[in-house]
């Protein structure tokens, strides 16, 4: 399958050395996922990029794995951890479609920044409710360009073959919200995008 790997590997250290786009938005969601975060959980995120925020978040949970289909990306992440090893927190490469885990494995999944970037965004959505416990909790940040850029659809093509970009979905917010409740979540939080600099972030439960 097409992940874009060699894209990822190509901008692993420009992407790990650019400033995050919104400071307050990117606190605030961390804020807001820290609120569903607890000792015992046991969590997965997929398309941790350079691991950032899986070391924000690491120490609050019992044992945080992250994946990535980039090796470049990983080797990023694990050079971050080198000097300060987190017991609980482990990075592998691997494309969330070919990750194998027993169904109701995690108690909370992470999807930062990444469903617009998959194949398939719908089977992704599918696949995370499968890997959560009942009660368990996924959180995703969604750029949703159909919403926020429109237009940007008629350069995707070319971007992609000159291999300038990686594969982008245009999704809409409404679109995902609607994929999270078929496959069987209930939305806890939404925070829509607003602007092109604005991911839409979402906060859903599993029922019990
Ligand atoms: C835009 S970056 C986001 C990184 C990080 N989550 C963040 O918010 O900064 C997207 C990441 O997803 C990874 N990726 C793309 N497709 C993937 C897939 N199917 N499974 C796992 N990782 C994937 C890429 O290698 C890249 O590191």
């Amino acid at each position: 399958m097409d992940y874009s790997v060699s894209f990822w590997n190509r901008i692993a250290r420009r992407y790990a050395a650019s400033p995050i786009s919104d400071l307050d938005a990117y606190e605030q969601k961390l804020s807001v996922t820290r609120n569903y975060l607890h000792p015992e959980m046991k969590v997965l995120e997929f398309g941790c990029g350079t691991g950032s925020t899986a070391i924000l978040h690491a120490p609050l949970v019992k044992y945080y794995h992250a994946i990535d289909v980039s090796p470049r990306m990983v080797d990023i992440a694990l050079e971050k951890i080198e000097a300060k090893p987190m017991p609980n927190l482990t990075f592998e490469v691997a494309a969330l479609e070919e990750f194998v885990a027993e169904r109701g494995a995690y108690d909370a999944l992470l999807g930062l920044n990444i469903l617009h970037l998959m194949n398939a965004p719908q089977a992704a959505i599918e696949q995370v409710f499968a890997l959560l416990k009942p009660g368990g909790v996924f959180i995703s940040t969604t750029a949703c360009l159909s919403d926020t850029m429109p237009l940007v659809r008629y350069v995707t093509p070319v971007g992609k073959w000159l291999r300038l970009i990686p594969r982008v979905q245009m999704l809409t917010f409404s679109q995902l919200l609607d994929w999270l409740q078929h496959a069987g979540f209930v939305i806890e939080y939404c925070d829509p995008p607003y602007s092109k600099h604005h991911s839409g972030f979402i906060v859903a439960t599993k029922p019990m």
